[in-house]
């Protein structure tokens, strides 16, 4: 018996609505339980269109998403948001503490039937090499890297099965950066038989180390990359709003 995908995206695509110009064209894309999926391609060829698409934050122009074998219905959106988690390059930190952001998802409606609990946020922050202290800095004292722990935390605390990471490493510095793979390693083998993760970057080693299987997105369109193609030379990361970041 073959096992059903979490995530099973047929022939999902995107245009922009203004133009009507394709930005993913038709995409057959499965994500099975165990996957580590790396996506490397130039910059402004869709990659965040698609993990965005994906994580069903920007509505499909064509295709379905089935979850777990199903297509998802409308009022299951917040559900699968939950589960298919996308983090962003640069993270949106609300001002108060970094515990005042880590308890801000409890607030909503999709999460009411979880609370936050400060232990375990704790043992992410010493995960990521911060001491007990980190849950109570402000929102303004955070380094870029600190700041895409806070919000990496913000998202492992709620036990997501899929992970879609958009170049969440891009603009920090190498210890922010070995500390966020650290808890991505750390959520995966958690749960390694129902977890996957996909991770754009634009640093091949990166990709390397982060994933078993690689994609290349070109002009929106989505291949599986072979052992040639991925000696190609690594682009300049993206930048998702015309300020490049820097960490601290
Ligand atoms: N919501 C949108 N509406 C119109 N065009 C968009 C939208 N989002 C992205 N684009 C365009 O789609 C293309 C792919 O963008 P993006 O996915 O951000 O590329 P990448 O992440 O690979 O750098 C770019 O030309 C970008 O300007
Ligand atoms: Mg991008």
């Amino acid at each position: 018996m073959t096992a059903i995908p979490i995530v099973d995206a047929q022939d999902i695509s995107r245009r922009d609505a203004l133009r009507g110009q394709a930005l993913l064209q038709p995409t057959r894309f499965v994500l099975s339980a165990g996957d580590r999926v790396a996506i490397t391609g130039p910059s402004g060829s869709g990659k965040s269109v698609f993990l965005r698409t994906l994580a069903l934050l920007d509505p499909l122009d064509g295709g379905r998403i089935l979850w777990h074998g199903k297509p998802v219905a409308r009022a299951t959106i917040p559900r699968y948001r939950r589960n298919v988690a996308y983090i962003r390059q640069r993270p949106a930190i609300l001002d108060g503490t970094v515990e005042d952001n880590l308890r801000y998802p409890f607030t909503l409606r999709a999460y009411r039937d979880v609370s936050f609990d400060r232990a375990r946020a704790a043992s992410f922050a010493a995960q990521a090499g911060r001491g007990s202290d980190f849950l109570e800095k402000h929102a303004s004292e955070l380094s870029g890297g600190e700041a895409q722990i806070t919000a990496l935390i913000r998202v492992l605390q709620l036990s997501p099965e899929v992970l879609l990471l958009d170049e969440p490493t891009a603009s920090l510095d190498p210890e922010s950066t070995l500390a966020i793979e650290g808890l991505v390693n750390a959520w995966f083998s958690a749960g390694e038989d129902q977890r996957a993760s996909m991770w754009v970057s634009h640093d091949l080693a990166q990709a390397e180390r982060m994933s078993r299987r690689h994609l290349t997105m070109r002009a929106g369109v989505l291949s599986e990359r072979t052992a040639a193609s991925a000696m190609a030379a690594p682009e300049a990361p993206d930048n998702d709003n015309g300020s490049q970041e820097r960490a601290r």
